[in-house]
């Protein structure tokens, strides 16, 4: 290893020392450090259209925030265990930096947001997932009782409460937005809020709860969908992990529905 390698290596662990010193975890940073990263690689994909347009800025907060995500990734990635997936995060992470500094198209960005997302999942502990959902009922009972004050009896973000609300109640009929969003971004917002917006982590739901709800408005923009479709052969971690539109990327037979 040349020197200045060896000194950039002790310069990272003797910062990542200094920063986390009670985190003893493999991956150097703790699940839950890692979930909301991968909650912000995500919100990027995401958000970012209604930052940018046709390569300019298009709401300078939208746009702001981007890049303070950015910046959290690059610096949280520096805080890895050197591993090789570590070094796919952090040149993903810049990538991703440089990508909105230029402001690229939004297809280039989602690029690299995937890529952070795999990288972080695959150093992330294996989820623990519930054996059993609610069924359909339950679940639309569950979020009669916890959520239409807000996001509306059929979940189109119209509840009487939302026109009080900005950032407004997510509308989980937009297509789009519900392409780019994994199952377990879903559940991680239901089961840690969203900070600085109305979204209130809902501590007093059980896993199995806040899973069947996240599966439940996570399927609401693609309902009436053709169930013609072959069966996905998918496993239970892939589904939730990735988005429906990187789950179809892979399987083009793909097609969520209830
Ligand atoms: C008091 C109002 C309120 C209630 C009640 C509420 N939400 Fe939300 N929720 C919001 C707001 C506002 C947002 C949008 C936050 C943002 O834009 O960052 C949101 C966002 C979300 C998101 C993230 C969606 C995405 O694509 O990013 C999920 C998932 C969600 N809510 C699920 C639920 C569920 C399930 C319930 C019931 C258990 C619920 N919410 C109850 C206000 C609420």
């Amino acid at each position: 290893m040349r020197l200045s390698q060896y000194l950039a290596r002790l310069f990272v662990a003797l910062l990542a020392i200094t920063i986390i010193p009670t985190q003893a975890q493999q991956a150097g940073l703790s699940e839950q450090q890692l979930r909301q990263l991968m909650q912000m690689a995500e919100y990027i994909g995401v958000d970012y259209p209604e930052a940018v347009a046709d390569g300019e800025i298009i709401n300078t907060d939208e746009y702001a925030e981007m890049e303070e995500f950015a910046q959290l990734l690059i610096d949280r990635g520096q805080q890895l265990a050197d591993s090789a997936e570590a070094v796919t995060i952090r040149a993903e992470a810049r990538a991703l930096q440089e990508a909105i500094q230029r402001k690229a198209a939004i297809a280039e960005v989602q690029v690299h947001t995937a890529k952070l997302r795999q990288g972080l999942l695959s150093i992330a502990p294996a989820l623990s997932l519930p054996t059993t959902l609610l069924d359909l009922n339950e679940s639309r009972a569950l979020y009669q009782a916890q959520c239409i004050a807000c996001h509306g009896v059929e979940g189109k973000g119209d509840g009487p409460l939302a026109a009080q609300l900005e950032p407004a109640p997510t509308d989980f009929h937009e297509r789009e937005r519900a392409e780019n969003r994994s199952l377990l971004g879903l559940y991680d917002a239901i089961s840690n809020g969203i900070d600085g917006t109305a979204m209130t982590a809902f501590k007093n739901l059980n896993e199995q709860q806040r899973w069947s709800l996240a599966f439940f408005v996570g399927s609401l923009a693609f309902t009436g969908e053709s169930a013609d479709a072959a069966e996905p052969k998918l496993s239970l971690q892939d589904l939730v992990m990735y988005s429906p539109q990187v789950l179809r990327s892979d399987r083009p037979d793909f097609s969520p529905s209830q």
